[in-house]
């Protein structure tokens, strides 16, 4: 019989469990959590987010390593990277795509928590620890993508930054701060390789370690949003639950094969996706004294940069569109306390909330679609009313989730 976490065993495992609890962590975390037994398709984004993340960390350190972070040098390097280091190419590839891959699967995996309700109580430490890690996935995409300076490079930064001068009274110095000059040059991309290759990805890690221990505290949420904890056997061992491991890891290789293979086939065949994953003027070294005709953010960003787009002005100032932008992703923070449905999962609120999270995720993709287009008056009008769809179902979510009936949850989780 092991001892207590297998400690004073005899062997190698022994001798590293008396030291470091090598052994109670893997039950931990891996062969002794349960989870519950009805995951279905949303849950593959968890670990596909740690793939793409583990993906990110090592064709950036390749990457590094012939990247030159000088506003000179900078382009060539790049260039160098794609013709004359051996699998270059693979290497930025697999960094941006990498990049818009993130992207698409955090935003697939925040929709599941929005539709099995897994913010809600116990979890709202692992939804803003999620958020948390949103906003610096954000800013490390945005640093690094000034790193190739090349003319979206610059000019993207160049008004993201200039933002922030919108702000009243301390605004342009503010701004000037950010960029440690008057333009962006090369001090801004020194600070900027600084901070994307070793300040944000350890900020990252940190979140994901908080996230990953924040919910194996409280235990996974499922599709049927039961506490399957409710429910132990003599043992003390959920009646609906199964231990991660071997069952999920097993099954989370489904999809990460899936996951690679679509992954592979845009790496081999469609790297830059038509502009959205690197945009054309990207091409074309940094250039500030012409200005691109077009400047639009990569397409993660456009449903915000749409929202910043669509409102007006006043006296001149941009920063009415900028608090919109921001607190469109504030809101998100806050979302375990808009919803005081008596149950979690959409399966079992009422169609006034199934109306009103299709109505949010088809304004979200409007949005979206209007920030990679030029502005016309026409799609303006469009962005404003999407924009306002959008808040409106964070605004009303405290009325119409009270108020609508609801199906009875069942005892245990269903299929
Ligand atoms: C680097 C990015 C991220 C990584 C590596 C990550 C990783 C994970 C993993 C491994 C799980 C457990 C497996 C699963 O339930 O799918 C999980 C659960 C969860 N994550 Fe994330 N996550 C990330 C970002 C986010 C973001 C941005 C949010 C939301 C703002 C979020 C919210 C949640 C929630 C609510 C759960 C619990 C889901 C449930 O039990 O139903 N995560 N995350």
């Amino acid at each position: 019989m092991a001892g207590a976490r297998n400690k004073g065993n005899p062997g190698v495992m022994g001798w590293i469990d008396d030291r470091f609890p090598l052994t109670a962590m893997w039950d931990d975390h891996l062969a002794k959590y349960y989870a519950p037994k009805n995951f279905n398709f949303w849950y593959f984004f968890g670990s596909l987010a740690l793939l793409v993340l583990v993906n990110q960390l090592l064709t950036g350190i390749w990457l590094t390593m012939s990247y030159n972070p000088t506003a000179e040098g900078a382009f060539a390097s790049v260039e160098y990277i794609m013709r004359d280091v051996d699998y270059g190419w693979l290497l930025r590839y697999m960094h941006s795509t990498g990049a818009s891959a993130f992207f698409a699967v955090v935003y697939l995996h925040m929709f599941r928590g929005v539709l099995y309700g897994s913010y809600r109580k116990p979890r709202e430490l692992v939804w803003i620890f999620g958020m948390a890690i949103y906003l610096a996935l954000m800013a490390e995409a945005f640093m690094g993508y000034l790193l190739p300076w090349g003319q979206m490079s610059y000019w993207g930064a160049q008004v993201i930054v200039s933002l922030f001068s919108a702000v009243p009274v301390i605004g342009p110095d503010l701004a000037e701060w950010i960029r440690g000059d008057y333009v962006i040059s090369g001090v801004t991309l020194n600070r900027f390789f600084s901070l994307h290759v070793v300040a944000l990805p350890i900020v990252l890690l940190a979140l994901v370690v908080m996230h990953i221990i924040a919910l194996h505290e409280v235990g996974s949420n499922n599709p049927d949003g039961i506490e399957i904890k409710d429910k132990k056997d003599e043992n003390g061992i959920p009646l609906d639950g199964i231990p991660f491991h071997p069952y999920y890891s097993v099954k989370d290789i489904v999809g990460v094969v899936v996951f690679l293979f679509v992954f592979c086939l845009i790496i081999f065949f469609f790297p830059e996706m038509g502009g959205y994953f690197i945009e054309k003027p990207n091409f074309e070294p940094a250039n500030p004294l012409k200005t691109p005709e077009h400047i639009a953010p990569v397409w993660y960003f456009t449903p915000f940069y749409a929202m910043l787009r669509a409102i007006p002005p006043i006296l001149g100032s941009q920063f009415p569109g900028v608090v919109v932008m921001g607190g469109a992703i504030a809101i998100l923070f806050v979302l375990p306390w808009l919803d005081r449905s008596p149950v979690k999962s959409m399966r079992y609120k009422g169609w006034i909330s199934k109306v009103w999270l299709l109505i949010f995720a088809v304004s979200f993709v409007i949005l979206g679609y209007l920030g990679v287009v030029a502005s016309t008056p026409g799609r303006t009008v469009v962005a404003q009313i999407c924009t306002g769809l959008y808040f409106a179902y964070f605004f009303l979510m405290p009325f119409y989730t009270r108020m609508e009936s609801t199906k009875p949850v069942p005892e245990r989780v269903t299929g």
